[in-house]
């Protein structure tokens, strides 16, 4: 939460469509994605000055990417460039521009990395700057004002004026401006003419089993390769070979995207246990796209907690490379 004297937003720009330009401002899917600078972003917010109510802006480019090609390189430099910023006791926020593909996958990896107290918000746009009207700048408008709410902690995102918990939200909609839901848990707040109304009272994202220090993120940016993570969907007619293939290629972990509540192709279930058994971290997630994995006597193999395949993949390869630093991996 913000601290006492906390004077200062702090805006990280990493891409994304917010930063897009097209060569025909009608066309509002033919376009680049980040081509445009944090700053200039910020220069077309006009009504900025009112809710930041003399406050000083920061702005740093961090990285300039469409999200679909988001690496660890860049979630590092992020997290570093997060920890830096939040370690800063006049810092009341952070806010993150960023593509809106693959923000849910950097919002658990910060939540998880991160666990601040203050507010990270990330956010974006499903218009390029360039549209006739474009949706980014009431966006950055209004995760600012969720960076300075004094109810506001932790990783979220905001968009269409919809505030989402870092593990809830999802890109649901390829197209649409409110293109995020936060599924049967419901948002966390909305975003009303620069002031939040949250609808829900417990918004501390805990994850008890690890908090990472500076330090330990510090070591995250070493030389050492990240756990190779692979995805695999269960579906009519699945079979075992992709999973056999990755073993083969030394995969380290393993997501399933189940059926339902965690069921699999009994091919593809033999297999994952293979793998399993053969050193390979193994979770079951489902591919619905709301709701859980609820856990039942006699399963063999884990599930992600509620996490999506996606936030599963991620968890997985933090937690083995959490086992990497400490060299039991
Ligand atoms: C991206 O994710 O960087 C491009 C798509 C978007 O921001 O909507």
């Amino acid at each position: 939460m913000a601290q006492p004297g906390s004077s200062k937003i702090v805006v990280l720009g990493l891409g994304g469509t917010i930063a897009g330009t097209a060569a025909r401002a009608g066309d509002n899917i033919g376009y680049s994605a980040a081509q445009v600078g944090v700053e200039q972003l910020l220069e077309a917010v006009q009504t900025l000055p009112v809710v930041l109510a003399g406050r000083a802006l920061v702005t740093e480019q961090v990285a300039q990417v469409d999200s679909k090609d988001m690496s660890f390189a860049v979630w590092q430099d992020l997290a570093l460039r997060c920890a830096h910023w939040l370690s800063d006791a006049a810092v009341q926020g952070i806010v993150i521009t960023h593509g809106t593909d693959t923000l849910e996958e950097t919002a658990w990896f910060l939540q998880t990395v991160l666990q601040p107290d203050k507010p990270v918000v990330l956010t974006c746009a499903m218009r390029p700057a360039t549209a006739l009207t474009p949706d980014g700048p009431q966006n950055i408008l209004d995760a600012i004002a969720v960076a300075l709410d004094p109810g506001a902690q932790g990783v979220v995102a905001v968009c269409a004026g919809v505030v989402h918990s870092a593990r809830d939200v999802q890109k649901d909609h390829p197209y649409r401006l409110d293109a995020f839901t936060s599924g049967d848990a419901g948002p966390l707040g909305y975003v009303e003419e620069n002031t939040v109304r949250w609808v829900k009272n417990d918004r501390k994202e805990a994850i008890p089993s690890m908090k990472w220090s500076l330090d330990a993120i510090k070591n995250i940016v070493s030389t050492t390769p990240w756990p190779r993570v692979e995805i695999v969907m269960n579906y009519a007619g699945a079979s075992g070979a992709m999973v056999d293939l990755l073993v083969r290629d030394g995969v380290q972990g393993l997501v399933a995207a189940c059926t339902g509540n965690g069921s699999l192709h009994q091919d593809l279930e033999t297999a994952l246990m293979r793998a399993q058994a053969a050193g390979v971290k193994v979770l079951r997630a489902t591919r619905c796209a709301q709701g859980r994995v609820l856990p039942k006597v006699g399963d063999t193999l884990p599930d992600s907690n509620g996490l999506s395949p996606v936030k599963a993949r991620v968890a997985l390869v933090l937690a083995l490379r959490a086992g990497q630093s400490a060299g039991t991996a």
